[in-house]
């Protein structure tokens, strides 16, 4: 029976930047969307910390009903992703799923189709340099280079970590020369003589918020990959691949939007990203008794 919603978290408002790219190509879908802003942001904190925090707000969304979660959470997926697909999942929630949003982004980064498989899907022979834009957390799980050694071994991936831009997002500091600094900080390096990436994957969620001053900082011809768009697309063909889980999905078109903070600037903040009036509502999330 279709009585499922979708579940989309983020440690903050991030995330509703995939959800925007979600609505647009996959309106039909009940939406309830989780945002951790609270206790964001998640960057620096240890794996550990991570790991319990999307734990807790993965099963705050299995609670309301949500048998698939997407963590539109770079930080989350890179800290916490694989150890609750493989130790938690089993054995406590054996029917629910959670989609995190490396693999998606770095086949894409590679050029590959939606679906690839490590080690049974022929590797990308995409060349040249790529360049990973993300939270330290993110940066310092090495995730994206241990995804895209196997799905485009002959890629170079330079990886920079850029722990002020979520704070900066956070703060709704989108422009100014403030924020110019740091957009500069992080990306002048990788323009430094040598071997300049040919495309960038803003691998953070709240990064699109600073899209036009990053777009500014590159030279032209630089390819900017959103993980939002990227994410819809391999969302929509997943689904497709998984009909035992689309089936459960209710397509009423409703939407709900929840925070652990303050709901009036969760609304007026992330109603920005997500382009359209929102309407958040506060939250409190428990801990999950798991060793
Ligand atoms: N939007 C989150 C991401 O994609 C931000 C993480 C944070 O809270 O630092 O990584």
């Amino acid at each position: 029976m279709r009585i499922g919603r979708i579940g989309v978290f983020d440690s903050g408002f991030g995330g509703l930047t995939v959800l925007r790219e979600l609505l647009a190509t996959l309106p039909d879908y009940d939406y309830v969307f989780l945002g951790d802003s609270a206790r964001a942001p998640y960057g620096a904190r240890s794996f550990e910390v991570i790991h319990d925090f999307a734990l807790e707000c993965i099963e705050a969304l299995f609670g309301m009903g949500c048998p698939l979660v997407v963590l539109a959470c770079n930080t989350a997926t890179a800290r916490a992703l694989r150890t609750i697909q493989q130790r938690y999942l089993p054995v406590r929630r054996p029917d629910l799923r959670v989609l995190g949003v490396v693999r998606p982004s770095a086949e894409a980064l590679a050029g590959l189709p939606p679906g690839a498989i490590p080690g049974v899907t022929p590797p990308a022979m995409a060349e040249g340099t790529v360049a990973v834009l993300g939270t330290a957390g993110t940066i310092a799980s090495d995730s994206y280079r241990i995804e895209l050694s196997h799905l485009a071994p002959r890629l170079r991936v330079v990886q920079q970590a850029c722990p002020l831009w979520v704070p900066l997002v956070e703060a709704g500091e989108l422009d100014g020369p403030g924020t110019d600094f740091f957009v500069h900080r992080y990306l002048d390096p990788l323009f430094a003589p040598g071997d300049p990436p040919a495309r960038i994957l803003l691998a953070c969620t709240h990064y699109p918020a600073l899209l036009p001053r990053i777009r500014a900082a590159v030279p032209g011809g630089v390819e900017l990959i959103s993980q939002a768009s990227v994410m819809a697309e391999r969302l929509a063909d997943w689904l497709v691949r998984h009909p035992e889980m689309e089936t459960r999905l209710s397509r009423r078109g409703t939407r709900e939007f929840l925070t652990t903070d303050d709901p009036d600037w969760f609304s007026e903040a992330g109603g920005r990203l997500l382009g359209q009036a929102l309407e958040a509502r506060r939250i409190r999330i428990l801990p999950v008794a798991y060793p």
